[in-house]
């Protein structure tokens, strides 16, 4: 049987919420400890730029205080590099980022963007850090990022969220090229119950990353009941 996949909570919309009000309610690391003891494997949070959710504090908490894998995803510049290398998380997943972007909106373009992305890739690397490429299911960027020496990519789920019947086949053929290569591989982005499954039912697929569906249902279903559900969701469609 294939291992269990983990499930990362991503928590940056707990921070969004705070931050409306400028106070410390709801507290992100209150929020990544409840789901971690729901039943997720792993934190995700994105310190972008600007800091428009996440804020460095609450990365340091999240390390010092959530005893769960963190995954920080970062922009693949030297502040996020630093910090990075500071915070020494259990991984970072590089994204691309524009800040007048309302979430990320692709993947990052490895195959043409190598000459800033390799030092980012090989400075983490060498810091012990899991290194994770956020990618379109496409085999050029796949290609690339297995050249590149990242140990993960983590498929981009966003267009099949919009388009399922035609985009599970591009996921379907990235994940075994991927997998096939060597590659660890993750998926997010857009996932719900409602499409979760599909996804978590490709073989390779070892970690999905979810944030926007899980906040925005446990408004009405708390965290703890949301977490166990897309858990169910997941594990039923990998055949656990
Ligand atoms: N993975 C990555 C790399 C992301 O940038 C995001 C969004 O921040 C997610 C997963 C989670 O996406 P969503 O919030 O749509 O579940």
């Amino acid at each position: 049987m294939r291992p269990a996949i983990r499930l990362g909570v991503n928590i940056d919309h707990v921070a969004t919420v705070r931050n409306a009000r400028g106070g410390q309610h709801p507290d992100p690391v209150a929020a990544a400890l409840l789901a971690v003891q729901s039943g997720a494997d792993g934190i995700t949070a994105h310190l972008r730029e600007d800091r428009r959710h996440i804020r460095d504090t609450d990365l340091e908490r999240l390390r010092s205080e959530v005893g769960a894998p963190l995954n920080m995803e970062m922009a693949a510049t030297q502040e996020m590099l630093a910090i990075a290398q500071n915070l020494r998380p259990h991984a970072c997943c590089l994204v691309p980022e524009r800040r007048e972007e309302l979430t990320t909106e692709g993947g990052l373009d490895v195959a043409g963007q190598s000459i800033v992305l390799t030092p980012t890739v090989h400075a983490l690397k060498e810091q012990g850090i899991r290194v994770s490429l956020f990618i379109d299911p496409d085999p050029t960027q796949i290609a690339a990022a297995a050249a590149m020496g990242a140990q993960v990519v983590e498929l981009h789920t966003g267009a099949y969220a919009q388009d399922r019947v035609g985009e599970l086949e591009r996921l379907r053929r990235a994940a075994s090229q991927a997998a096939s290569l060597g590659l660890e591989v993750h998926a997010g982005h857009g996932l719900t119950y409602d499409n979760v499954g599909p996804v978590a039912a490709l073989a390779p697929v070892r970690e999905l990353n979810i944030g926007h569906f899980l906040i925005g249902q446990a408004i009405f279903d708390g965290l703890p009941t949301v977490i166990q559900t897309m858990r169910a969701h997941i594990d039923k469609a990998a055949g656990h």
